[in-house]
This record gives structure tokens, sequence and C-alpha cells, in this order.
């Protein structure tokens, strides 16, 4: 999102976390404010907020919301406080690999904090709102210089495809694919999107199209049914989707219907590029028949609102994400780099580069 963007995705206010309500876009932009940590799991359950990074950097502000609201005065009942927050929220989503590596980053600051000589509560509280904090400021600029990464593979009047919504609605801003499409206009690139609708929860049709038309880029809705066609017509040039987890083999859990739309980008001849930090990138997962697949509830699929599609009694499925095998990737763009095929070797590549660099 661009500094001059008079919206935000998420952030931290003082004592509360605040965040544009995804669910009522694009008909209503008003902002839920957050003040336990069990608003904040709700909010993440109930897609209020979404998008992996977004629900890192969420999960992140709800320790830092359950460490201003515990009344502990010590130590080690602020730490069984954040302990319990932690558990919490790490049940709200299991595919997002991002969900859990922020997690894991404020237990360590937790850990570290309440290991200092003489440390007190409020030295612990007061390191882990910092923390959580520079995370959400992190994966602004970790977006942005995935972007800068991508952009170079956008040619002047592309015509990109695009599945869910990975942009700044998704992180704490400016986005991963729509990060790439955004630095690739910042470079003087003239393109147009094509936002599938992502049914069932039509991230594409009201999120990805309300935050492109906000910044003046072309966007174009479909069904996500006609991408075929318009492959075969040759009206799409390539194809940028995010990424809920990378597993070690570049096999990618996204949005569900990634999936079918990398068979058919392969079919015709089409690049396939997933946009995604190195966050998501779970090295310990080996390959994506191992990635935890989100079931959600039958109203998403039986329901537009509250209007019924599917007689009462008619069994429907609901996987939230499908896993694209990585042999249908063109290439993974990260923060640190675009790794290409064997994934297996680029991909623990970036990871090790990124690591000694920050040694
Ligand atoms: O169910 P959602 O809306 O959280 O799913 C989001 C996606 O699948 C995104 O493409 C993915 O998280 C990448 S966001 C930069």
């Amino acid at each position: 999102m661009p500094a001059s963007s008079a919206w935000f995705t998420l952030r931290w206010a003082g004592r509360a976390v605040e965040m544009l309500d995804q669910r009522r876009l694009p008909s209503e932009e008003s902002y839920l404010r957050l003040e336990s940590v069990e608003e904040v799991a709700r909010a993440i359950e109930s897609l209020a907020v979404r998008g992996a990074p977004a629900i890192g950097c969420a999960a992140a502000l709800g320790v830092a919301q359950a460490a201003v609201t515990s009344d502990a005065s010590g130590v080690a009942e602020l730490r069984a406080d954040l302990d319990a927050a932690i558990a919490r929220l790490a049940r709200t989503r299991p595919t997002a690999v991002n969900l859990f590596w922020a997690l894991e980053r404020m237990r360590e600051v937790i850990a570290t904090a309440a290991s200092q000589p003489g440390a007190s509560a409020e030295a612990v509280r007061e390191r882990v709102v910092t923390a959580a904090c520079s995370l959400v400021d992190e994966d602004v600029r970790i977006c942005r210089e995935l972007g800068r990464e991508g952009a170079a593979l956008v040619p002047d009047r592309a015509r990109i495809l695009t599945h869910c919504n990975a942009g700044a609605l998704a992180t704490a801003g400016y986005g991963t694919a729509l990060g790439v499409v955004r630095a690739a206009v910042e470079a003087g690139r003239s393109v147009s999107v094509l936002a599938d609708e992502t049914r069932p929860f039509l991230q594409g049709a009201r999120l990805t199209a309300w935050e492109l038309q906000r910044d003046g880029i072309p966007v174009t809705v479909i069904t996500d049914n006609m991408a075929g066609h318009l492959m075969a017509r040759e009206e799409i040039d390539l194809v940028i989707v995010g990424a809920d987890r990378i597993a070690a083999n570049g096999d990618t859990a996204n949005k569900i219907g990634t999936y079918g739309v990398a068979v058919l980008a392969r079919e015709h001849g089409i690049p396939f590029y997933v946009a995604a930090p190195l966050s998501t990138i779970d090295l310990a997962t080996p390959t994506g028949a191992q990635i935890p697949i989100e079931e959600r509830g039958r109203s998403e699929v039986a329901q537009i609102g509250d209007r019924v599609l599917v007689p009462e009694d008619v069994p429907v499925r609901h996987p939230a994400f499908d896993v694209t095998p990585a042999r249908l990737v063109t290439a993974i763009v990260t923060e640190a780099g675009v790794a290409r095929t064997p994934f297996g070797q680029s991909l623990a590549a970036l990871v090790d580069r990124q690591r000694i660099g920050s040694t």
C-alpha cells in the first residue's frame, strides 16, 4: 500500500489492535478495535483479517494485546498468560505458516526478555509490544523488497492473472503478488490485472479489485471458470499468486483454485509465478502432501450472504486451500531473490543466505 493511501490493514493503537474489517469490503470501509487476545483470535478465524503475512502480523499484535491486558505482576505469571495467548492464536488457522513463524518469533522475544538479569513484568511487556510493532513494519519493508525482485519478471503491457488476494490487504501493506504488480507499475510499466473472483469467499472480487482500484491500477474481475477461455485466446501473459505455505520442495499451498490455474497456465505455456516472503517457506515440511489444509464451514460454500444456494442436507466440500506441485511453478519470488527449479536447492540457498545475513 503506498504511504499516501488513506487506509491501513492493521496496526497497534496504544493498548488495542486496529484492523480494517475485510468481511465488509467493498461496500463498507470500517475498522475494528480489538481489546483482547480472544477478539484478535476471532478476527483471524472469521477472516476479518486474512492473507498469510497479515495473519502472522495480527497474531504478533495479539500477543502484544495479551501482554498489555494481563494483570500479572511477576515475570513467571506474565509468561504463563502469554503462553496461553500464543496457544489460543495458534489454533486459529492451520495452513498459513506465517502464523506459526510469527508466534515463534514472539516466543523467542519473550524468553530473551524474561531471562535478562533483574527482568520485570513491565520490561517484558514493553519488549513484546516493540517486537510485535517491528514485525509489522518489517512486513511492509519485505513486501517492497520482494516487489522489486519480482518486477523484472513483468514485461511492459503485461496482462496479469491473479487468484485470491495477495495484496496490501493480505500483508501489513504493499502485498506480495500485488506487490510485484505495484513495483512493476512504479518501474514505469503499464500493466493490467485480471482478478479471479475466488469462490467461495470472493477475496478476488471483493478485495483485490478494491485495493487495485484504490491505487488506480487497471483491474477486471472474472469468474474462476473464465481463466482457461482467456488463456486460450491469448489474453493472459502471466500468472502471479501468493502462498500460504511453501514446502521444502517448492510445492505451494494457496487459496483453493490456485492448482487449477497452474494446470491451465502450463497447458497454455504461460509463466506461473508465486510471490511470498521467506517466512512462508517451511523447510521443515518436505512436500505439499504434509501441508495441513484448512476446512472451513458449510455456509461459505452453501450460502452467499444470507442467500442459501444448496439444498439443505446436500453435503458440500469446503477445503480452503490446495497445493500446486512445484513442477507447475515457473519461479518463486522472495525478498532475497527469485528461486527457480530445482526448488529443493534454490529455496534452501535463499533461506541460508538470509540466515547468514542476519547473524
Ligand atoms: O483464506 P485467506 O483469504 O487467508 O487466503 C489467502 C490466500 O490464499 C493468499 O493468496 C495467501 O495467503 C497469500 S497472501 C500474501
